[in-house]
């Protein structure tokens, strides 16, 4: 018996670290999971990796910045199992430049991959959650999102964004019977993050941390996995800080 048995859940960019921790964490707590992820080859291993140990899952190849994609991930999803409990936006990403150097397209570019899509992602899934009465909506943040970050403004503007984003939609429902929540990661060891850093340059990055270690994406799963349990459903409209004390604006 898992915790979220049965519960149908779609999680984006489950195709990469925190993703695939987030499916292979919902997977042994019973739920039935739409791995959906715009490199369809990686939504697909990850399906396949669940599915053999006996998860009932689909990948899906999904653009979440593109509003059609995004209709067409929840419909495969209602056409397998003829509901939706839980959405957990987790596809996003940073490039870095200075502002007086950062390309307006490549602006909306990272705006539009971390935020627009938690808006078109929730937009798209509150139909169904809103007939039944039931739903979780988690959303991926940063710890970016609150300290800023020189070389990664639009990132930082945009996970700002999904926090108050996560405020003001849990508040438009918060009558509804959906909670919506997000997730505030500090640095966590993916092979997207940990790839950008020498090993010198890894353990230094670690030593800023005030608990000495970065953290894994298991850690950012087990606060997902909190946040869809029923009996934490009075948490609404909150972003919760996994950092290792990493707090320091
Ligand atoms: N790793 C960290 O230290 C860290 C810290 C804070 C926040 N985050 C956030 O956590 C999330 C996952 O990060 P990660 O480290 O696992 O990175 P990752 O690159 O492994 O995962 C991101 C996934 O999103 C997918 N994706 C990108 N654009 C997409 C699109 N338009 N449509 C659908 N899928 C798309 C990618 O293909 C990839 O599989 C991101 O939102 C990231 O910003 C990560």
């Amino acid at each position: 018996m898992g915790n979220i048995d049965n519960k149908v859940a779609i999680v984006t960019g489950g195709g990469g670290g925190i993703g695939g921790a987030i499916v292979q964490r919902f997977a042994r707590e019973g739920a039935k999971l739409a791995i959906a992820d715009i490199n369809g080859a990686a939504a697909q291993a990850r399906m396949k990796e669940v599915a053999d140990r006996g998860t009932d899952a689909i990948a899906i190849t999904s653009d979440v910045t593109n509003k059609k994609s995004v209709e067409d991930m929840v419909k495969a999803t209602l056409d397998k199992w003829g509901k939706l409990d839980i959405l957990v936006n987790v596809a996003g990403g940073a490039s870095r430049a200075n502002v007086v150097d950062i390309d307006p397209d490549e602006w909306d570019r990272i705006v539009n991959m971390n935020l627009k899509s938690v808006f078109l992602c929730s937009q798209a899934v509150l139909p169904t959650m809103l007939k039944a009465k039931y739903g979780k909506i988690v959303s991926i943040s940063s710890i970016y999102g609150f300290a800023g970050n020189a070389t990664r403004s639009s990132y930082a503007a945009a996970k700002a964004g999904v926090a108050v984003f996560t405020k003001s939609l849990a508040l438009e429902h918060v009558k509804d019977g959906i909670n919506i929540n997000a997730i505030a990661p500090g640095r966590i060891e993916t092979p997207a993050v940990r790839g950008h850093y020498s090993d010198e340059a890894w353990a230094a990055a670690e030593a800023q941390i005030p608990m000495g270690r970065t953290g894994k994406p298991e850690n950012i799963a087990s606060a997902a996995n909190f946040l869809v349990q029923d009996e934490n459903n009075y948490i609404t409209g909150q972003t919760i800080h996994v950092n290792g004390a990493w707090l320091n604006w």
